[in-house]
């Protein structure tokens, strides 16, 4: 029995020691519950896993799924076999309720970017064009232009943030819609509500406004300002939003829009009408609204981020004020050197162009991640 407590002790020591590199905890509890061999002993003092990469490329929370999440994604299981009419019903309910709606202004997809695939296909088809802010969420355009729309793009301000008055500015008569995404990705930017609600309001007399919130509940709850509440009335607002993000369920693929329900059916005709799947249903059943959750995540969020903005303070690197869980800043050398000596190192990244440079598009992880990754970044740009 002592023997095999210490090996436990000595492997889970093996892994507070790895540089950033987490295990997913159920492998970690699988090979802690067998005994060690020679071969995983050397295999783990190498590096632990040399494939085991740490994912700063999709903007995922490390924190999640909740436990009420897990547990009650392990109780669904037994309605496997059932199509999840009633419950992706009730899931609706809550939703409206939460969001101040009726339910009929509730469109469920698997993940948000379902639902902007969707949408892009339903105005891409109109012809005309599609707006939006760049670097953005690009989803949405993407699917509008495989149905042959044009999509322009405004630049963002000096500070990396949304310019909605260049963006008003930019709407002409054949624009179908314009995308909105605040706090923008991949910035993680904020504008003040006052500004975009203006915007909303004035582009909605013009044409169709999708206001993207996924990141919203990384601001403060007193921050956070949605659009929902210019739906109601205004056919042509829909607001966004996603369990990927703060609640952790991106793997799980469950995410809404709240519009006017004739805006909804014209979305809703490329679409399944049951895609969350029982297990994504009830995670985000057990989760929506989960303030404990939800403020752990923000804060662990912010002591990590703090990380990554002052090693860039330091390095005298600019970056965009960012409230959420990713931050934007200029590549400091040749963006797929980067990308492939952090890869060499553990690390997953983006690379994104933009105004003819690179820029760095990281993630934010767990703090022990976040002190790992820069040292392995400061070793990169060296
Ligand atoms: C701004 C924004 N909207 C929507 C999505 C889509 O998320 P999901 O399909 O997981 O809901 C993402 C994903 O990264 C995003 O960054």
């Amino acid at each position: 029995m002592k023997k095999v407590l210490s090996r436990r002790d000595w492997f889970k020591s093996t892994l507070a020691l790895t540089a950033g590199v987490t295990l997913a905890s159920s492998l970690t509890e699988h090979l802690m519950a067998a005994p060690m061999s020679e071969a995983e002993r050397a295999y783990f003092d190498l590096g632990l896993g040399a494939n085991q990469k740490v994912r700063l490329n999709s903007n995922e929370n490390p924190y999640g799924p909740s436990e009420k999440a897990k547990k009650a994604v392990i109780e669904s299981l037994t309605q496997g076999n059932r199509y999840a009419f009633n419950e992706l019903e009730e899931l609706k309910k809550l939703i409206a309720a939460k969001e101040g709606v009726d339910v009929k202004y509730v469109l469920m997809g698997a993940g948000s970017g379902e639902l902007l695939c969707q949408t892009g296909i339903a105005y891409g088809l109109e012809g005309g064009r599609v707006l939006s802010a760049y670097p953005t969420f690009p989803l949405l355009m993407n699917y509008a232009q495989q149905m042959k729309a044009n999509w322009d793009k405004v630049d963002l301000n000096d500070k990396l943030e949304h310019n909605y008055e260049a963006l008003a500015a930019a709407i002409k008569s054949d624009t179908r819609l314009v995308f909105s995404c605040n706090p923008n990705n991949p910035t993680g930017t904020v504008v003040s509500d006052s500004i975009v609600r203006g915007f909303c309001q004035e582009a909605s007399k013009k044409t169709l406004v999708y206001a993207d919130e996924a990141y919203l509940e990384f601001l403060e709850p007193a921050q956070q300002k949605s659009m929902v509440n210019m739906v109601e009335n205004n056919p042509n607002i829909v607001v966004s939003k996603t369990f990927s993000k703060i609640y952790g369920l991106a793997g799980l693929r469950i995410g809404y829009v709240i519009g006017h329900p004739d805006t909804l059916q014209k979305i809703a005709k490329y679409g399944d009408t049951i895609s969350p799947s029982q297990t994504a249903i009830a995670a985000a059943k057990a989760t929506l609204g989960d303030e404990d959750f939800m403020k752990l995540t923000r804060e662990k969020n912010a002591i990590a981020r703090n990380v990554l903005t002052n090693y860039l303070d330091q390095k005298k690197i600019s970056y965009g004020k960012s409230l959420t869980n990713v931050v934007l800043f200029p590549a400091p050398k040749d963006g797929k050197k980067i990308l492939s000596q952090l890869d060499e190192k553990g690390f997953l990244i983006r690379i994104w162009d933009y105004q003819s440079k690179e820029w760095c598009r990281v993630s934010i992880g767990t703090e022990a991640e976040m002190k790992n990754f820069v040292k392995a970044f400061d070793e990169v740009i060296a």
